[in-house]
């Protein structure tokens, strides 16, 4: 009787340990089968990168992996094919910065677009070429939910107030989808006659319908194409969320200085994000089933809370989105999934900031590291802090107040700026 109980408890041990093994080894080889990077990294200045010869390369996208502010890039390689052979042969090619990365063909499927617009009529051409004074260099849309009257309200009096758009020629639109509050509605709704910055979709803002968010600002970003004479005066769309803050002036700086006339199909990134594992950990918020995404590894794709693309973009990605099987979480779909589903994209990551030093970073901490953008996680009052610190690059009255401020908070004088 102990006997059989043992052999029935050995079995199931044996069982137990066959089977982990056995996910461990597929998991590791799918891993493994998709992510080919090859060889070491080379310091490059940010001025120097240009993905020489490697452009040239049928099924090649490269992306300047920007690991510490702008000193060390890295080019990174993205080969659309599962043919080992042909990978073999660029490899051999590829020279000493270059990182090759497999992503797998998406899923092609016909998906419906039947998101409304409910705040038309608010953003107009006049509204976007700012009264006709000048044409935008970035079309900011900032994802927002309906409930976020105070998120908006800090975004429209610190980091994209009046003036620091007008002065950096950008134009700032918030996104939202819908609450099953009337009262909430009728609130955006006089919000947005007030401001004419929100474009608000007929479908209920949630986690899942991310996608169908993202989907449906750039369906009415595409519909202000007509507003710019042509393709030589097109923005950049700038993709953020409600919950940041950002120096512009020093992005602006930055971006013309290294980037102001970028090829088409570029992305600008805050952060590449690669080989990032699926998550499926059921009860993570990011959580994915396998129905909805089968790869074990997803394709490498934009950290979500900055990043730019250029116009012609804006209209690939949308109608890319209506043949290509969805994914609630946008950043994966829209700059991950279906950029790997067409022609050669060019992604260059930007020295905004890294995702996991914004966490409970203070204001100190992001001016000594040169950031340019701070992740809130919805702490209005922190960003006034994280504000004044950005504007006391620039301005001494700012300083006199973010020294004041930190003096106040730790204790301590801050000696970072020399006056
Ligand atoms: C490798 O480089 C050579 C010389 O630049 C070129 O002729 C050849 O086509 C390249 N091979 C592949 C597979 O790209
Ligand atoms: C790659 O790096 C090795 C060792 O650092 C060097 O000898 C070689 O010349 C480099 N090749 C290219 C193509 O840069
Ligand atoms: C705005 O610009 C367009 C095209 O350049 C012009 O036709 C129109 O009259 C302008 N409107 C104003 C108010 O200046
Ligand atoms: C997404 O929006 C649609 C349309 O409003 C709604 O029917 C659906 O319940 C929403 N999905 C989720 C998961 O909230
Ligand atoms: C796009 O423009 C058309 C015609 O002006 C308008 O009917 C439609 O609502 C617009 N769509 C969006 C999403 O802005």
């Amino acid at each position: 009787m102990l006997a059989r109980k043992k052999i029935i408890l050995l079995s199931f041990a044996i069982a137990f340990v066959v089977f982990y093994s056995l996910i461990y080894t597929i998991t590791r080889l799918t891993v493994q089968h998709r992510d080919l990077s090859v060889r070491k990294v080379e310091p490059a200045k940010y001025s120097d990168f240009v993905p020489v010869g490697l452009s040239t390369l049928p099924f090649l996208e490269c992306r300047s992996r920007n690991a510490f502010a702008s000193r060390l890039d890295v080019q990174l390689c993205v080969l659309r094919s599962n043919d080992a052979n042909s990978l073999e042969r660029h490899l051999r090619n590829a020279t000493n910065q270059t990182q090759v990365y497999i992503v797998q063909q998406p899923e092609r499927v016909s998906n419906e677009d039947k998101t409304k617009l409910l705040t038309d009529g608010f953003i107009s051409c006049q509204v976007v070429l700012v009264n006709n004074a000048s044409v935008p260099r970035f079309i900011i849309y900032t994802h927002s939910a309906a409930q976020n009257v105070k998120l908006r309200q800090k975004v429209r009096e610190t980091w994209a107030s009046r003036e620091v758009l007008q002065r950096n020629r950008a134009v700032n639109i918030f996104v939202l989808g819908s609450s099953l509050s009337q009262t909430i509605q009728a609130n955006v709704l006089s919000e947005s006659r007030a401001y004419h910055d929100i474009i608000q979709g007929d479908f209920i803002d949630s986690y899942r319908n991310l996608t169908l968010k993202h989907r449906f600002a750039l369906k009415f970003l595409q519909n202000l194409t007509s507003c710019f004479i042509d393709a030589t005066s097109y923005p950049l769309a700038f993709k953020t969320d409600d919950d940041v803050v950002l120096d512009l002036d020093a992005f602006t700086g930055f971006f013309l200085r290294f980037h102001a006339s970028p090829p088409p199909r570029t992305f600008f990134c805050a952060n590449v994000l690669i080989n990032e594992l699926a998550p499926r950990d059921p009860f993570f918020k990011w959580y994915v089933a396998e129905e909805e995404y089968a790869g074990a590894v997803y394709p490498p794709y934009c950290y979500g809370n900055a990043y730019l693309f250029t116009w012609d973009m804006v209209g690939t990605l949308y109608e890319e989105s209506l043949r290509v099987k969805e994914l609630w979480v946008d950043d994966v779909y829209f700059s991950g999934i279906l950029t790997s589903s067409f022609g050669k994209v060019i992604f260059v990551e930007l020295p905004f900031q890294s995702p996991i030093v914004n966490i409970a970073t203070n204001p100190e901490d992001v001016l000594r590291m040169g950031k340019w953008l701070v992740h809130t996680w919805g702490n209005d009052e922190a960003s006034d802090d994280y504000w004044i610190g950005f504007q006391a690059k620039r301005s001494l009255t700012a300083r006199a107040v973010f020294k004041a401020s930190v003096k106040h908070r730790t204790g301590e004088t801050f000696d970072y700026f020399s006056t």
